[in-house]
């Protein structure tokens, strides 16, 4: 039998949980890692055999789970018996903003984590170190704090728990690069030992310098920040997109100039459909929400914006569509290339893609949707309509197919839009895919990655975000 030093549960495999808890079971051999979730299909898959059948897609994940798991890696639905067994554990579950009661539409939904907080009070064992993985509101420690003090217990041995807070700040589509060589570790807490003890877990693979210790709010309050402030550099960027189309400035050549004054730097600077991802809109909204919550009405605004320029960018797009082709969309093919709200992963959770496939819906298109990584239910799941389905709209009806490759979504299409950055779009032949296209044809390049010159050399209309028509 293997001794381990410690044992960790992690409440919620998502796209958080999974690979961070794979990340810490390869570095840290004597730690036994248990994933626990109440999603049983996903417990299901992050056990398949089949490792391209994993609950999320992440490049170098699957060769991790492959080596460690079933070793000192387990995946499972036995909350009560991984809660009690653990030393350390880690809450990682879902914090979407709510969607009814106080705060609606801006505060962030704990009852994920009320729930954690009391499975843990109700069946953890001796001094439990409880770990803040998720994002959360400041000062949300205080009131995990009270459910686990507070709750009643199944067990008579006394139990005890020292909260910290440790932010994850991977992105997806490089989370195993981020996890294994993050640019800091955030831990916030009062109780020196319990810090010192994830410091170790941390210190297996990554340098001391990196690890940064801070109080409980500081940490809370940074995770939200570090997400408003990217959001914030992409609404710059994505508003200076359009004044580029309209006096002629190309955004490549601006972003280059302004991005080399190491001031500002050169990253997070890519003209985009807008943001997307689980988390940018819902950490905005609930900085919006606790700065209304603390009379800071200016500061509210200001980060109101930046969820406005983002709204913006996604409907100008597909107005443009509307107006380039002749005003009309009604039963004219669109070729939509990208669902993911970014790259490298299968993830469409607030993806720009949902609100311009709407859009077009709503003006009659019938839009032909391919993204290597994204599955038909989900795309039906997030446009709300199953595939091939007339969507009503007053005298209008728009419909949706779902496309296994490239060239079958662009057959006959009356305009692609590239609305992903995958790398297969980098690399389209135009002079292929122009044959098949129904002329007069437009390309509409949202993500600024493809040969947008051969297109247009192939008799393709083009218009480039940023650039506006070549
Ligand atoms: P997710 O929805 O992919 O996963 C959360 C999982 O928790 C789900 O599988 C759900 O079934 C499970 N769960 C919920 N309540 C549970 C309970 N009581 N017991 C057991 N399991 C439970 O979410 P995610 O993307 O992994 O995000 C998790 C947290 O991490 C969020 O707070 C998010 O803001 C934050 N975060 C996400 C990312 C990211 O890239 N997705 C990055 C950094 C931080
Ligand atoms: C983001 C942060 O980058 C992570 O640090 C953070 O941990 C995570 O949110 C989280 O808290 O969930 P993620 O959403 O996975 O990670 O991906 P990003 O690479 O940040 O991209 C977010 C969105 O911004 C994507 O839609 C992307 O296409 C867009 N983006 C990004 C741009 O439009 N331009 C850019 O220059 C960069």
């Amino acid at each position: 039998m293997v001794f381990y030093s410690k044992k960790i549960c992690c409440i919620g495999g998502g796209y958080v949980g999974g690979p961070t808890m794979s990340v810490i079971a390869k570095y840290c051999p004597n730690i036994e890692v248990n994933v626990v979730d109440i999603n049983k299909d996903r417990i299901k898959s992050w056990n398949s055999e089949d490792l391209n059948n994993l609950p999320i897609y992440e490049p170098g994940l699957k060769e991790i789970i492959g080596k460690y798991r079933g070793v000192n890696l387990h995946f499972s639905c036995d909350l009560e018996l991984k809660i009690s067994e653990a030393d350390i554990i880690f809450i990682s579950v879902n914090t979407p903003t709510k969607k009814k009661g106080i705060g609606a539409g801006q505060a962030i939904d704990l009852k994920w984590v009320d729930k954690s907080a009391r499975q843990i009070a109700k069946y953890a064992n001796g001094h439990t170190i409880v770990i803040e993985k998720s994002t959360l509101p400041v000062r949300t420690a205080e009131t995990i704090k009270e459910i686990l003090e507070k709750s009643p217990r199944t067990k008579e041995n006394i139990t005890s728990f020292s909260i910290l807070s440790n932010p994850e700040f991977l992105a997806e589509g490089t989370a195993i690069k981020d996890l294994e060589n993050p640019d800091r570790v955030l831990i916030g807490g009062e109780d020196k030992n319990a810090i010192k003890l994830l410091t170790n877990i941390y210190e297996n693979w990554v340098d001391k310098k990196k690890i940064l210790t801070t109080d409980l709010w500081s940490s809370e309050l940074s995770k939200l920040i570090a997400n408003a402030f990217l959001a914030q550099r992409i609404s710059s960027i994505n508003s200076i997109s359009s004044i580029c189309e309209k006096t002629g400035a190309n955004i490549k050549n601006v972003t280059k100039a302004v991005g080399m004054d190491k001031r500002i730097g050169n990253k997070f600077l890519n003209v985009s459909p807008g943001f997307g991802g689980s988390c940018f809109k819902k950490d905005i909204l609930n900085l919006i929400y606790i700065s209304n919550h603390y009379g800071l009405k200016d500061v509210s605004k200001f980060w109101e914006q930046v969820i406005k320029i983002n709204d913006w960018q996604q409907n100008r797009i597909s107005h443009l569509v509307v107006k380039k082709l002749f005003g009309t969309i009604s039963s004219k093919k669109i070729a939509i290339l990208g669902f993911a709200f970014k790259a490298n992963t299968n993830d469409s959770r607030e993806s720009p893609a949902i609100q311009i496939c709407k859009n077009l819906l709503e003006e009659g298109a019938n839009i032909q949707i391919y993204d290597p990584k994204v599955n038909i239910n989900q795309i039906a799941k997030d446009l709300e309509c199953p595939q091939d389905q007339n969507i009503e709209n007053q005298d209008q009806n728009g419909s949706w197919n779902y496309s296994n490759s490239l060239i079958d979504a662009t057959k006959g299409a009356d305009a692609i839009l590239i609305l992903t950055e995958w790398e297969e779009f980098k690399l389209i032949n135009w002079k292929e895919i122009s044959k098949n296209m129904r002329f007069p044809c437009w390309l509409f390049d949202a993500r600024l990655i493809t040969n947008s010159a051969e297109a247009k050399a192939n008799g393709i209309n083009v218009w480039c975000i940023g650039q506006g028509e070549i």
